[in-house]
């Protein structure tokens, strides 16, 4: 899944496309289903009871989108009984041959994500989890193509006979944090350590947070951290957990885990070029949520570097970060780029060192 791409039939949501026929079209994972029932997470699971179900609830406006990622649009809508406002995020579960861009998903990725992403939403909701900079995750469901297309969604007509799956969030209205950086170069600036270190303190309190709960995101970078809204006063916000993988509660037989953190569990090669971290690319061992604390080293060094991220050779990081950069805000981020997973702090031991605590 490497690297992150537009997504291929998604981009139709939305958009003013005229609806055709692709002849070649099959549905692309067909498993899809029997997969979420063997996860446990159909729509009988336990999540039923916490989360609402139905796109009826909503009022949703597919005519502008929110955004556009790799697997889903996201969009504004409204629940109708609270009028609570919420972004949903829309994903089908296929892809149409011959729209795909190149690099684009394939069907098992796509299948992959929604699977992560239903897993996450599942974990965070049964555990409860509300934390300041982790968006609001309410509810995830599926359902009919039909219901949405009646709604107004644009679709083609492969797509639009497969169900679509539906992730309800808090809806956010500031930038990621890759539109933010853009903006201060725009302006002739940069961010500086002490507004980079508030950042960085609020993701690491946001991952520490999902890491406590068994989560790990896989996928932190700045396009993947949103601000609550374009003031200056922002809240910093996780979002986008289409890659996050859940620790289970038993492994091998054993536990619960003493650390969800420090379970390495994980074997899936997944992540964002320039952020994933070097043992999910060698695929030798299984990893932990050790990869999210690399990708946080790349993101930290992208803040302070307007953009870049830092250089792999191999076997080490080289960073590239301004002259003007403190010691401590250096010795994060090398502690961050650790190469081997052992050698980096945990989320928990950064949050407690002297930048983190002092600069901003
Ligand atoms: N809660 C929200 N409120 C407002 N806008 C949002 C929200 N969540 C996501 N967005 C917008 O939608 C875009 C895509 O969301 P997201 O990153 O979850 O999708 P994705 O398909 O998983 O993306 P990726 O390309 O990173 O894999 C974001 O970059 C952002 O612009
Ligand atoms: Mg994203």
């Amino acid at each position: 899944m490497l690297p992150t791409m537009m997504p291929a039939v998604l981009r139709h949501f939305g958009r003013q496309t005229t609806r055709r026929a692709v002849s070649t079209w099959r549905p692309a994972v067909p498993s899809l289903s029997k997969r979420l029932q063997v996860a446990g997470l159909r729509q009988n699971s336990g999540v039923q009871n916490v989360t609402p179900q139905s796109l009826d609830e909503y009022d949703i406006d597919f005519n502008s989108p929110l955004g556009y990622g790799a697997i889903g649009t996201v969009y504004a809508g409204q629940h109708r009984r609270t009028a609570a406002e919420v972004a949903i995020k829309v994903v089908s579960s296929v892809l149409v041959p011959g729209e795909r861009t190149q690099g684009a998903l394939d069907s098992d990725e796509l299948s992959d994500s929604i699977i992560h992403e239903t897993q996450a939403f599942t974990q965070m909701i049964g555990a409860g989890v509300s934390h300041p900079h982790i968006v609001d995750c309410s509810g995830c469901f599926e359902g009919p193509a039909e219901e949405a297309l009646s709604l107004g969604l644009d679709l083609t007509e492969g797509a639009a006979e497969e169900p679509l799956h539906y992730f309800v969030m808090e809806r956010l209205h500031g930038n990621t944090l890759v539109e933010y950086i853009a903006d201060k170069q725009k302006d002739g600036g940069s961010i500086d350590e002490k507004e980079c270190s508030r950042i960085m303190r609020a993701v690491c309190q946001g991952l520490e947070c999902l890491h406590e709960n068994g989560i790990v995101h896989r996928d932190i970078k700045p396009g993947n951290v949103m601000l609550s809204d374009l003031s200056d006063d922002f809240d910093v916000k996780l979002i986008d957990f289409s890659h996050a993988g859940v620790v289970p509660e038993t492994v091998d037989g054993q536990l619960p885990q003493t650390s969800a953190a420090e379970a390495t569990v994980f074997t899936k090669k997944l992540g964002t070029q320039g952020y994933v971290a070097p043992e999910v690319l060698k695929q030798k061992d299984p990893y932990s949520a050790s990869c999210d604390v690399f990708s946080l080293g790349c993101t930290m060094h992208a803040l302070l570097a307007e953009g870049r991220v830092p250089h792999r050779t191999r076997g080490r990081m080289m960073t590239s970060l301004p002259d003007s950069i403190s010691a401590d805000g250096r010795d994060l981020v090398d502690a961050l780029l650790s190469y081997s997973p052992e050698d980096r702090p945990t989320i928990s031991e950064a949050l407690k060192g002297p930048w983190l605590q002092q600069c901003g």
